[in-house]
């Protein structure tokens, strides 16, 4: 699995679709894998949605929306059935990727294909060609709440391009945004284009791009860039882009269109640098926790985007774990349990696992502190988290990974606005996803550690204010 596409909410489900290869754990002829659920974290299985043709080719990423009444504007032969034409039907736009005589150029261009149920797909073929441009993908539309008609952003080698529409099926290009802004290394992927409201009054525009393949930095390129967007151009606010997420893996999000009032969107939780190199066994490839946007005012008076776990998160957090030590200890008390722990650490707690392979770890602090989370892997090292008044750093250098350690950069610090506040760490088997003061700051990063998470540690540097660390137990919400 690599990007989510097609996200949409539909009759009370949310759909996730994603680029799926069902021949082998690695990327190959791109189909679209459907799953579908409530509340974002039950998941199920559904039937593969769309196929790679010989007309079109590959079916790769894209964006679904709900067809207002009228959908799309089709001719009396193309309708296959009544129900395809009744508002409330899905109309996914996708970029079929026909592969050419070289065996790493594909002809993108835009297809549509329509569903009544979000299972069974129509595909109607191409409604933007190719214009000569070698990258031209991943469609994302959305409706212009100020024009009342569809808007569609894609990516096109080192910008991105507008088109308008007044029925899903006749585009016209508009105007192109982004050369020589972000990333200018590797081409860009992925658009997304959605309104925020503005902490105090009004709304804002953000728009985000993805830019992964061939960056020497191995980092994962989520940016975004605020603005103004009349439905035809984007016009910047704030400069240029900036991260999305500090981690390296998180990649390709995407947000659920049908959910206005709340901006929800998923990543898949990997990177193109060690994507070919899966660690599992029948599978490769996750999706990141479901995140709720919104914008916030920095101290430096610049907006700012936020991201929370969806509330929906709340349930499945179980059982508070009890610490095996919460005594505030002097580093020569501390036992062998606590041995990974740092020898200059004043305040120690720690918890030894129960089995369970997803733990939220929350801590809090009232005045500027310094303190590490590290999680102990048995005899595979440890992955530290550690808040400084001024950094966050999340360091899987002294965790054994095997093949996978040597391909990525196992050590980020990055600057904090805030010197105390919330640090909120996710981990769920494989994925480590760090929040820090209520989402101004997330990284997100894969751990595929040789043996099973064994402890939970928390240490406050000398001196420092403890802070409040509690660890939960998550409850398993996916069953195969
Ligand atoms: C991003 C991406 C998209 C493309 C898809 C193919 O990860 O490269 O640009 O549509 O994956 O699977």
């Amino acid at each position: 699995m690599n990007d989510p596409c097609g996200l949409v909410w539909h009759d009370g489900v949310f759909h996730l679709y994603y680029q799926h290869n069902p021949h082998e754990n690695r990327w190959g002829p791109m189909h679209w894998g459907h799953a579908v659920s409530e509340d974002l974290f039950h998941w199920r299985d559904r039937p593969i949605a769309l196929f790679p043709d010989d007309v079109h080719g590959m079916a790769f990423t894209g964006s679904a929306v709900v067809m207002p009444p009228g959908g799309t504007r089709k001719s009396a032969e193309e309708v296959q059935s009544a129900a395809d034409r009744s508002p409330g039907s899905l109309c996914a736009i996708y970029t079929g990727a026909l592969p050419q005589e070289s065996a790493h150029s594909t002809l993108q261009q835009q297809c549509v294909a329509t569903s009544a149920d979000g299972e069974r797909w129509t595909p109607r073929g191409v409604v933007i060609a190719n214009p000569g441009i070698a990258d031209f993908r991943d469609p994302k539309v959305g409706r212009h709440p100020g024009t009342g008609g569809w808007y569609l952003v894609l990516a096109a080698g080192d910008h991105v391009q507008f088109f308008s529409s007044p029925d899903l099926e006749r585009w016209q290009y508009e105007s192109s945004f982004g050369h020589g802004l972000g990333y200018t290394e590797g081409e860009w992927e992925c658009p997304n284009l959605f309104q925020l409201p503005l902490p105090d009054d009004g709304v804002r525009w953000v728009l985000v791009v993805h830019a992964g393949r061939g960056l020497s930095n191995r980092h994962a390129g989520a940016q975004y860039i605020t603005g103004d967007f009349d439905g035809k151009r984007f016009h910047p606010i704030e400069g240029d882009f900036r991260p999305v997420d500090h981690g390296h893996d998180f990649y390709a999000a995407q947000s659920w269109s049908g959910t206005e009032e709340r901006r929800i969107w998923i990543a898949w939780a990997s990177h193109w640098a060690h994507s070919d190199l899966p660690q599992t066994q029948g599978w490769a490839g996750t999706m990141t926790l479901p995140r709720e946007l919104s914008l916030a005012m920095s101290t430096t008076g610049v907006v700012e985007l936020h991201q929370r776990p969806v509330r929906e998160f709340i349930d499945l957090i179980e059982h508070e774990l009890r610490p095996v030590s919460d005594q505030s200890r002097r580093p020569d008390d501390t036992d062998e349990p606590h041995s990974s722990l740092t020898a200059d650490s004043s305040t120690i707690a720690s918890w030894a696992t129960d089995g369970t392979a997803a733990y939220r770890i929350a801590t809090r602090s009232t005045e500027p502190t310094s303190f590490r989370v590290l999680l102990r892997f048995a005899n595979a090292g440890a992955v530290t988290i550690e808040r400084t008044p001024s950094t966050l750093r999340v360091d899987r250098g002294a965790c054994d990974m095997g093949s996978f350690s040597t391909r990525i950069d196992t050590d980020k610090t990055v600057p904090l606005a805030s010197p105390y506040g919330t640090v909120e760490i996710i981990f769920d088997h494989s994925i480590l996803e760090v929040f820090v003061d209520g989402g101004s700051t997330v990284t997100t990063d894969l751990l595929f550690p040789r043996e099973r998470l064994s402890q939970i540690g928390y240490a406050v540097e000398r001196g420092a204010a403890p802070g409040v660390c509690t660890v939960h137990a998550l409850r398993r919400s996916i069953h195969r």
